[in-house]
């Protein structure tokens, strides 16, 4: 059912400083900073070979990964996120087979203008799993 890995998350407490690190350190090609409001986040996306990792940093009063930076102080890995060709068939036998999504269950538009769905990281081994039809 999954495809292609979309991209790995990264929740960080200060985006300018992991930037740097990632295009400096890591020696990455990085975006611009990305603020998407009605995700409650600043998004740079870094650009791999095979794949992109999303550095995360609030935006706004309510954002949904402010308590997890809460939890995590110096920033941590946030979500992964895979492809799926129907998310909607996906969505419906992951719950016919017990998963839990998160919300109300419909897909939301993401940070790619693709929809989107959360599944519970209790039932993926800890990790929140982002679902993303393409
Ligand atoms: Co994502």
């Amino acid at each position: 059912m999954i495809g292609n890995l979309n991209h790995v998350a990264i929740a960080v407490p200060d985006l300018e400083k992991a930037t740097a690190t990632y295009r400096d350190v890591l020696g990455a090609e990085v975006s611009e900073p990305l603020a998407l409001p009605e995700h409650g986040v600043t998004v740079v996306f870094v650009k791999l070979p095979n794949t992109k990792i999303e550095l995360l940093h609030p935006l706004g009063a309510n954002s949904p990964i402010a308590p997890f930076l809460e939890r995590n102080a110096g920033g941590g890995m946030h979500h992964v996120c895979y492809e799926v060709e129907d998310i909607l068939a996906a969505r419906d036998k992951l719950k016919a087979g017990g998963a839990r999504v998160l919300g109300d269950g419909e897909p939301k538009i993401g940070a790619h203008g693709k929809p989107v769905l959360f599944l519970h990281p209790k039932d993926f081994f800890g990790t929140l799993v982002e679902l993303e039809q393409v």
